[in-house]
């Protein structure tokens, strides 16, 4: 914020004046067989009845142990929800629901090829794979409740079954998002303190067999650098029988799977309780600073609520077929690809590639294919695929009930697309609001109670109550037009616990800016920060605007500026560099780079590329920068700070603003000049 100084106000209290969207009421046999169709939910989930309200959500699971606390609030702001409770994720997304529902599909994997066979889990058979590797953790990896695993896997049915064989052991998964760089890797698994690896040799994407296994490689020597040894390297092969990647398996440190399993063919490894407030796994995601924060997630509260929203929200029925075409890497994947959905019994659809292989045709062939009637994607998903085949959809006879949209705000003429074309007019729509810290939907309007309104999310979920904050920590009114930032005036079950290993920055990131007392234990004194802009309507409906802090929204993945900064800087030539959001047609926001270089050298393509390559290898080909503008310096403060939001200005076309009090408000128009002609 600092570096606004003296300029500008900042982001999130810029008026904005949006045009109101006309309403879409929910269909009328969508309401006949929705699991909430009640107003009166609100009022079971009114701040009166917090924070028992919840009893609901965790009703949903089944228990070792009930718990004696519902929320325990003595460790402000580390919450922890239903305490006393024993419970074990595995058993509650897979065990227990064998008695009525084992030959019904769980998992259905589409592989990226088309002329690959799916594969189809049953409940059972999901049952017996994640006991035979859970068996095979324990006994050969040596994994025990509270080590903490690294996944770095892609979109394969095994990525689940990994996952629910650590949770079964009470073991933290920390899933790598499969398209993360070995590095970006290794520094997760440094940061998590994780002994054992789990990866693959490879895998399709985009109908190029890539190499995956080489990653670890890279991910170790890292690792090793920052002072994590890791004893083991577990490797999946994407084919059985055949090993796809160049690199070697190192003698008495990498095994495939397939090999060790024989072992544990048929055995049975029974769900270890835990704690509620036990951690089930770690997401890393993107912050102000270089260093990605690991979210901890609890296991008794974030079941509760991933199971609770996935219900009300997402409208799961055991009979549905639902696919959220998200990647299990990231927290949509988590909450609504396999935990919430295995929690309620449903059959979850997981997709391997890329969404227009080999054509735009592709999602909605498997959709008629698979009877899916429950569809979750992200807006650059949706531009995307309007773009590459705006009548496809109408080629094809599925019949979509709900569909989701998450991870950015969504442009209202592309959820009329969204509306009319993919969901044929006959689907509702919610457009969730929420975070990897946040572990479930915050805002959303309840499908068959509210009526939707294009680009706006909606109001806080039942139980989650919203409020908008000016930078002195004012109420912004309701139906000013006013933006600020959004934040959540109470605890909920999904909340991530603290940051892995960092409860200072926990606290300072997302409960100082607002906290009225820092020794109370008062819930009401602790608003949560979200980091975004948002504004609220007369109707009570939010609409986001956007990150307020140096995090990037990349196609919906979150990127640190200073990440990518810091990769630019490895280039030796390079003497400062600050990146940007641009607008992007399809992925909404792209970065930028500006860098300027050490004195006496020239500026070259070759000092370019080298920083698009650093990036990329430092963190994945989802950051692959835009432009790389090499300039002869950075706009300045008197103070020496970079003014990014100069160069965002620039880079967006948009008014530059009065920059006469920059230390050399002269090198903005030649910048100028220099990207837009
Ligand atoms: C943005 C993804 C507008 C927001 C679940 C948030 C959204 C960040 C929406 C979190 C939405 C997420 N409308 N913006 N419906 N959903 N965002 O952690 O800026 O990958 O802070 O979690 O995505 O991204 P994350």
């Amino acid at each position: 914020m600092n570096e606004l100084e003296g300029v500008e106000v900042s982001e999130a209290q810029i008026a904005v004046h949006w045009r109101e969207e006309e309403k879409f009421y929910p269909p009328a046999q969508f309401i006949a067989q929705a699991n909430i169709t009640d107003h009166e939910i609100y009022e079971r989930f009114s701040l009166k009845n917090f924070p028992e309200c919840y009893k609901e959500y965790a009703d949903l699971l089944t228990w070792y142990q009930y718990w004696h606390t519902t929320l325990d609030t003595s460790d402000a702001p580390c919450w922890k929800w239903f305490v006393g409770g024993k419970i074990n994720a595995s058993y509650n997304c897979v065990d227990r629901h064998l008695p009525q529902y084992k030959n019904k599909a769980a998992i259905i994997h589409v592989p990226e090829p088309e002329d690959e066979p799916h594969v189809v889990l049953t409940y059972q058979e999901l049952y017996v794979r994640v006991n035979e590797v859970a068996a095979l953790l324990r006994d050969f990896a040596g994994v025990r409740a509270g080590d903490r695993v690294t996944l770095h896997l892609p979109m394969v049915p095994e990525l689940p079954i990994t996952m629910l064989a650590c949770a079964r052991l009470g073991a933290i998964h920390s899933v790598v998002f499969g398209g993360f760089s070995g590095k970006a890797c290794g520094e997760r698994i440094a940061d998590s303190g994780s002994r054992v690896l789990i990866t693959m040799d490879g895998y399709y994407r985009s109908r190029k067999l890539l190499d995956h296994k080489s990653k670890s490689d890279t991910a170790l020597a890292v690792a090793k650098e920052e002072g994590q040894a890791v004893d083991k390297v577990l490797v999946w092969r994407r084919h059985r029988g055949t090993y796809v990647s160049p690199a070697p398996m190192v003698a008495g440190r990498d095994y495939l799977m397939e090999d060790v399993l024989g072992d544990y063919v048929g055995t049975r490894v029974d769900p270890v309780p835990m704690p509620a407030e036990a951690p089930l796994f770690l997401m890393y995601t993107s912050g102000t600073t270089g260093r990605p924060k690991g979210c901890q997630h609890s296991t008794g509260g974030y079941l509760a609520y991933a199971a609770g929203t996935s219900k009300y929200v997402q409208d799961i029925h055991p009979e549905d077929v639902y696919w959220c075409m998200a990647d299990i890497g990231w927290i949509t994947g988590h909450s609504y690809i396999v935990y919430g959905p295995l929690a309620l019994a449903a059959t979850t659809v997981m997709y391997e590639g890329v969404p227009t292989c080999t054509d735009a045709g592709r999602p909605w062939r498997i959709a008629e294919r698979l009877a899916v009637n429950t569809f979750h994607t992200a807006p650059t998903t949706i531009r995307m695929l309007r773009k590459a085949g705006p009548e496809e959809p109408g080629k094809y006879s599925y019949q979509f009930k709900h569909m989701t949209t998450v991870g950015e705000p969504i442009e209202p003429e592309i959820w009329r697309w969204y509306y009319y074309v993919v969901g044929k007019g006959t689907a509702v729509i919610v457009d969730t609001w929420w975070q990897t810290e946040t572990g479930g939907f915050l805002c959303s309007t309840m499908p068959a109670i509210q009526p939707m309104k294009p680009g706006s999310a909606g109001p806080g979920v039942p139980g989650i109550y919203p409020v908008i904050f000016d930078e002195d920590g004012s109420e912004v009114e309701i139906g000013s037009g006013r933006a600020g930032n959004i934040c959540i005036r109470n605890p909920w079950p999904g909340a991530f616990q603290t940051i892995w290993g960092d409860r200072e920055r926990y606290v300072s990131t997302y409960y100082a800016k607002y906290c009225r007392d820092r020794n109370s234990v008062d819930w009401r004194d602790w608003p949560y920060f979200a980091g975004d802009a948002a504004t609220q309507s007369e109707d009570g409906y939010f609409r986001i605007l956007g990150r307020v802090d140096d995090v990037i929204n990349v196609a919906g993945h979150r990127l640190g500026t200073k990440e990518l900064e810091s990769a630019s800087l490895d280039v030796s030539e390079v003497a400062e560099a600050a990146v940007v959001p641009v607008t992007d047609e399809i992925k909404g926001r792209v970065p930028d780079v500006y860098v300027s270089l050490r004195p006496g050298v020239e500026p070259s393509e070759a000092i370019g590329n080298a920083v698009a390559k650093s990036i990329e290898t430092s963190i994945g080909k989802i950051a692959r920068p835009k432009h790389v503008y090499i300039v002869p310096d950075m706009p300045k403060t008197r103070s020496g700070k970079i003014m990014r939001r100069v160069l965002a200005a620039i880079s967006n076309g948009r008014d530059i603003g009065d920059v006469t009090t920059l230390a050399n408000p002269e090198i903005v128009d030649e910048i100028r000049r220099m990207v837009q002609g």
